[in-house]
């Protein structure tokens, strides 16, 4: 696991962008698995923002989104799949019929948990898988005590999540306490892996991930298993590390041993 600490948030946002633009360089039809949260909006401004100068093009991408609340309509307005069209795919040139958010009003669900595996599978697996951390350690919607072997599948919510997302429905809606999610076991399938984390909400959660006991109680642990996460979080969020120095001075050779590579 990479631990890169950056000044602020905007850094932070800058750090992963790059990863996107230098990935879909490299290979444009690549294959996006993407969150939705406060996190990654400023990511998404960037990436907006190079596709509309023409640096880089989403045609030929294909993406997945981790997870989307049950029983919502894709037009609702708390649904991913309505965040991600007014956040993220109206404003660059994907083909939105190559964008997937898990059906969260599907009459069946367990069918359609399976056919979101199947489609990831015959896309030929997601090329970076783009997470957010909640503060009890969930990635996607896999709470504390999630499988880490698990697959896409209806989970219930905590009511520490249900209570961190109240911010986002009104006092007359029904707020969802069910959602469909990318398992545990379908994330760390990703070839890269890149989390986001800024504010010091997500201290504790980024120190049980990084230094804790790899355990169900802090699903993003399962992520020191993973052969390629790169974890990018600003100073607060590094505030309760026990020696974020250390990935400091990291991140200074890697960036020489970068620049020796492409002198
Ligand atoms: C979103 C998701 C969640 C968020 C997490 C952090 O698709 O899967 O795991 O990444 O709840 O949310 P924010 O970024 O709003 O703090």
């Amino acid at each position: 696991m990479k631990v890169v600490i950056l000044d602020d948030a905007d850094a932070v946002a800058s750090y992963g962008a790059d990863i996107f633009r230098e990935q879909l360089q490299a290979k444009p039809a690549s294959v996006f698995g993407l969150a939705t949260g406060s996190t990654p909006l400023k990511l998404y401004r960037e990436l907006i923002e190079s596709n509309q100068q023409g640096d880089i093009s989403f045609s030929e991408v294909r993406s997945f989104n981790l997870d989307e609340y049950m029983d919502l309509p894709p037009e609702h307005p708390q649904s991913y799949r309505y965040f991600m069209d007014e956040e993220f795919f109206k404003h660059i040139d994907i083909d939105r019929s190559n964008t997937h958010v898990p059906p969260g009003n599907a009459d069946n669900p367990l069918t359609a948990c399976r056919e979101y595996e199947g489609a990831i599978a015959a896309a030929g697996g997601i090329d970076i898988q783009l997470l957010g951390i909640g503060r009890n350690g969930h990635i996607g919607f896999n709470e504390p005590t999630s499988c880490l072997a698990s697959r896409t599948r209806v989970k219930t919510l905590t009511e520490e999540t249900i209570a961190d997302n109240a911010r986002f429905f009104s006092e007359d809606e029904t707020q969802p306490q069910l959602s469909i999610t990318m398992g545990i076991g379908t994330i760390m399938e990703a070839r890269l892996v890149v989390l986001l984390a800024t504010g010091e909400s997500k201290a504790e959660a980024i120190k049980a991930m990084v230094e804790g006991p790899v355990s169900a109680w802090c699903p993003a642990s399962a992520l020191q298993m993973h052969p390629a996460t790169v974890v990018i979080v600003d100073e607060a969020a590094a505030s309760a590390l026990s020696n974020p120095e250390f990935f400091k001075h990291i991140e200074r050779h890697n960036q020489a041993l970068l620049a020796r590579i492409k002198a």
